[in-house]
């Protein structure tokens, strides 16, 4: 049985993982609720859940100086681009201090540490224009959230390089699937369509704000694919010390990704064009076979993934009636 912590593991991803792993393992999950909820978490025996903030030094220290970890996700964050051009200061504390004041943490309290994996982003790579995009790639972070994910990236291998603490880290392209919260403008897309679909399933007035014209793209990489990827690198000994991208290897345009959700629900979601967001990428997509060499195979097409979240959320709003 190992000990994991998982910081922003009351969020989207975070909270999926932390079941996961409670199955056979001891989990603590640090986060401080700012998009997560409790609720998220399964009532389990081997998860201890403690509300703080990553930026919270002497929680972070009290934490790594009393347990020993076999295993660190870090993945608190305020993981929207947009956001962080709204607040590029206070996200920065989150999204680059937290992860330098972690990593010198370990140094000191973490000796027996197995592996800390840092869920750095696809957003790193900008809008250089050249597809699919390799770990190699012209690296052209555009936005405050970008440019913090790739310096606490750099730091996070360079650790392993420099002082030989075990770290890998992943670019996410753009998850989705049961969870993520569709609760803030900010938002990941799939989660606000979904959200709006429910409306109208329910007769509520409603629509789709749509920035620009729908034709930027983006590789949508589903939840237990993300997991598994998750798991891997962790466990993975040729992955020390490396950067993975995490996708499928596959992009849809946003106008044909309400398409398919009009399809798979049988209606049609009203959509209202606004300007594109600034720093907002147009065209993305991973190349995953470097992930792929350590045995990463994503199960899901797009299809096959919103078709289970599809099925997830109405199974849901059945149980809340
Ligand atoms: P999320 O917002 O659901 O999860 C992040 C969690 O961190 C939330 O529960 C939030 O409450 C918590 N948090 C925020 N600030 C905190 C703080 N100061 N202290 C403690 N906890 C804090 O988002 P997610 O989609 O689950 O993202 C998880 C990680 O993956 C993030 O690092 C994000 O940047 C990264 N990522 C996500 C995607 C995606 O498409 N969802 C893509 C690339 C990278
Ligand atoms: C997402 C993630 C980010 C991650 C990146 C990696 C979230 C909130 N963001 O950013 O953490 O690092 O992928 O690729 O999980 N859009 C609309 N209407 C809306 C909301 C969004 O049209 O109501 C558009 C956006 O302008 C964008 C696209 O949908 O063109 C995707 O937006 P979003 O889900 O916020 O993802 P990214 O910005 O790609």
């Amino acid at each position: 049985m190992n000990n994991i912590l998982i910081t922003g593991g009351a969020g989207f991803i975070g909270s999926t993982l932390a079941n996961f792993y409670s199955k056979n393992h001891q989990v603590i999950v640090v986060d401080d609720l700012s998009m997560g909820n409790k609720n998220n978490l399964d009532h389990s025996d081997n998860i201890r859940f403690i509300e703080g903030s990553v930026t919270d030094f002497s929680l972070m220290e009290e934490l790594l100086k009393t347990n020993q970890f076999d295993y660190i996700f870090h993945l608190a964050a305020v993981a929207s681009v947009a956001d962080s051009v709204e607040r590029p200061v206070e996200t920065h504390q989150v999204n680059f201090d937290s992860v330098f004041q972690l990593l010198e943490l370990i140094r000191a309290h973490q000796a027996d540490l197995k592996r800390l994996v840092f869920t750095s982003s696809a957003a790193v790579y900008g809008d250089e224009p050249t597809l699919p995009k390799a770990e190699e790639s012209v690296i052209r972070p555009l936005t405050p959230y970008a440019i913090d994910k790739f310096a606490a990236e750099k730091y996070v291998v360079d650790y392993y390089h420099l002082y030989q603490i075990p770290t890998s880290a992943v670019r996410f392209f753009n998850v989705y699937g049961p969870k993520q919260n569709p609760e803030s403008p900010y938002s990941g897309v799939i989660s606000i369509i979904m959200d709006r679909y429910k409306k109208l399933l329910n007769k509520e007035e409603t629509s789709f704000t749509m920035f620009g014209d729908g034709s930027q793209s983006r590789d949508f990489v589903f939840i237990e694919d993300v997991v598994q990827a998750l798991d891997l690198v962790a466990t993975s000994n040729a992955s020390l010390g490396e950067v993975y991208n995490v996708g499928t290897g596959t992009a849809i345009n946003l106008n044909d990704l309400v398409a398919t959700l009009d399809e798979l629900l049988a209606s049609e979601l009203p959509v209202q064009n606004q300007p594109e967001r600034s720093g907002d990428i147009k065209y993305s997509l991973a190349d995953i076979s470097k992930i792929k060499a350590i045995g990463y195979e994503p199960k899901h097409t797009i299809k096959a993934g919103l078709e289970k979240y599809v099925s997830y959320e109405l199974a849901q709003e059945k149980s809340d009636l």
